[in-house]
């Protein structure tokens, strides 16, 4: 009797769904919060360009659900996210939140979308808590924890023998955390950081802290700058005539997407990130053309990552066929699947932060080619993170 009563319920359960269906599945709101003015404007462009690449690929549906897109310009501006996220879900309801780049913002969408229980993936900021004490079933990070690449290249430059090295960072989250993931693993390699710079973002006043960088002559310097920013860091860098004497080491975001800017100030320039210009695979190549004949640019690590926020939603939603309310069930696809990306297939762990090779990328005229692998499968400590 129990059974026939449970087949009955599952009948009428798969009625209802297929009548839903007949009916047209609701519009999938998508809320795009990403900066599109300030230091990381062209990071933002590059993540929704991408968002909307892989969307196009699907037939512009997701589990059979057309997207409508709702998008804020968040200014990178950390005090004005809170707002802003609420904004998008209260007022314009939607279903899920994309973003966003910089980490302070990224910080204040978390608590949110905990709050609310609405879904929200990450597909750049690395600050360490979203996928540490902040982390939740409903919000997943398609990008790179700060410390991921910074701890890869601690390893790099120890393993090269440096000994002394000077950090220069933006004083935010974002600096803080991929210079201490750099010094986690560089001293653990017997290296020593002897001093750490850093001035606010997104302030570029950098002369007097390369005047301290020449007159402290370490082994070499470890930095992370992204954006704008990263481009007037390294024109300033080699302008001061440091280049040569003191090598420059960051975190692969002071040369992507700002290679054309930089123009031979970056020339030779080693660092570590999940993505490179040269990868070579079928998948990268087909992303890169497809990139390219859509927008008429180059696509970056930006770029990358938007793709493969689009590709988990999908993943996700297929796996509970559109119905977003199964919290449980998209985790636990997104967690068992790979994510077939351009930078190589990669998993997403029970945090929800992407276990990824890292590599070892130089500056050869407009490209990051890869080096090599500089820390294989790395994975998040993801301290903090009770799941
Ligand atoms: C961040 O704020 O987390 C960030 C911004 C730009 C590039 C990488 C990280």
């Amino acid at each position: 009797m129990k059974v026939f009563r449970s087949s009955l319920l599952a009948a009428a359960a798969l009625l209802c769904s297929a009548s839903l269906l007949a009916q047209g599945a609701p519009k999938l709101k998508v809320g795009l919060m990403l900066p599109y003015t300030g230091t990381y404007a062209a990071l933002g462009t590059a993540i929704e360009n991408g968002f909307k690449l892989y969307l196009s690929e699907q037939s512009n549906q997701f589990a059979g659900r057309e997207v409508e897109f709702v998008k804020v310009d968040d200014e990178s501006d950390p005090s004005k996210a809170t707002d802003n996220v609420n904004k998008l879900i209260k007022r314009d309801n939607v279903d899920v939140i994309i973003g966003s780049v910089h980490s302070g913002v990224a910080m204040a969408m978390a608590k949110v979308a905990k709050e609310s229980g609405t879904l929200m993936i990450v597909p750049n900021a690395g600050a360490d808590a979203v996928t540490g004490p902040m982390c939740a079933q409903n919000i997943y990070r398609t990008s790179f924890s700060n410390w991921q690449p910074g701890y890869a290249m601690g390893e790099v430059m120890a393993k090269k023998g440096l000994k002394k090295v000077v950090t220069i960072t933006w004083k935010y989250a974002a600096g803080d955390e991929s210079v201490r993931g750099f010094k986690e693993a560089f001293e653990k390699g017997g290296g020593q950081v002897v001093k750490e710079l850093n001035l606010p973002f997104p302030n570029v006043e950098f002369q007097a802290l390369l005047t301290d960088i020449a007159a402290t002559k370490p082994d070499a310097v470890y930095t992370f700058f992204a954006g704008g920013g990263a481009v007037k860091f390294v024109k300033d860098y080699a302008a001061a005539g440091l280049k040569k004497s003191i090598p420059l080491y960051g975190s692969g975001f002071l040369t992507d997407g700002t290679l054309d800017a930089q123009g031979a100030a970056a020339d030779g320039l080693f660092t570590t990130l999940h993505y490179a210009d040269s990868l070579d695979t079928p998948r990268d190549k087909a992303f890169r053309l497809a990139y390219a004949k859509a927008y008429k640019l180059q696509p970056d690590v930006y770029a990358v990552q938007g793709y493969d926020a689009a590709q988990l939603l999908a993943l996700g939603l297929k796996a509970v066929n559109g119905d977003l309310s199964k919290k449980a069930e998209f985790s636990a696809a997104v967690e068992k699947n790979k994510i077939d990306s351009p930078r190589g297939p990669f998993t997403i762990s029970r945090a929800h932060n992407p276990v990824q090779d890292i590599y070892l990328r130089q500056v050869s005229g407009k490209e990051n080619k890869v080096v090599g692998i500089a820390s294989k499968a790395l994975a998040d400590p993801a301290r903090g993170c009770r799941l």
